[in-house]
């Protein structure tokens, strides 16, 4: 394990068994409507490699990159960095996300991709982290894959200062390696 990873949290196989889960729901619901399944960049590129490779029915990708400025409104805060490259006005649109955790991204995204009238939209989250919520977000992803606690999370794409994005599991760091 690396050195600086105190547990982990979900192993590389239950990653994949829900990875596997999930593709098989989406290849049935959207089989015929060419989904389009938007990532937003950099958390979701394992998971969203992941998942589409083990979809089975025809489907386009995009990608989405947001920053976000740490403010107090709901949705106010959160910016697009890097566009769709495509028009979603009546496509079937499934949002690929790391983790919802305060809200403000995928927030601010469900209601930036509505804005474009696509056919359907939906959201597909591999962590949700209920206890760091903003209030007032209520958006309620319809595709979890696991509930975790209040702690910060590394590896499977996502990051403390850009590293461990390429550990194949999910874990927390130890306290050394936030102090650094
Ligand atoms: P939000 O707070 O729900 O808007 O999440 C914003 C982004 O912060 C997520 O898409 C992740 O990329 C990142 N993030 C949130 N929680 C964690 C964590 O525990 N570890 C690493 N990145 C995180
Ligand atoms: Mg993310």
């Amino acid at each position: 394990m690396e050195k600086n990873i105190e547990k982990v949290l979900l192993s590389e196989e239950q990653i994949q068994n829900k990875v596997a889960e999930f593709a098989a729901i989406l290849s049935e619901e959207y089989a015929g409507k060419n989904p389009l399944f938007v990532g937003v960049l950099k958390g979701v590129v394992m998971f969203f490699a992941d998942v589409v490779r083990k979809v089975t029915i025809p489907c386009e990708m995009d990608f989405m990159c947001l920053s976000s400025y740490g403010g107090t409104t709901t949705t106010g805060n959160v910016a697009v960095k890097k566009d769709l490259s495509v028009d979603i006005k009546g496509r079937h649109v499934v949002i690929l996300e790391d983790i919802y955790d305060t809200g403000n991204s995928l927030a601010f995204l469900h209601k930036y991709l509505l804005s474009k009238e696509p056919a359907s939209l939906k959201i597909c989250t591999l962590l949700d982290k209920p206890e760091r919520r903003k209030p007032g977000i209520t958006l309620k992803p319809e595709m979890v894959g696991f509930t975790i606690p209040n702690e910060f999370v590394v590896g499977y794409g996502l990051d403390f200062n850009e590293h461990y994005r390429n550990l194949p599991y999910i874990g927390v760091l130890k306290p050394e390696a936030y102090q650094k």
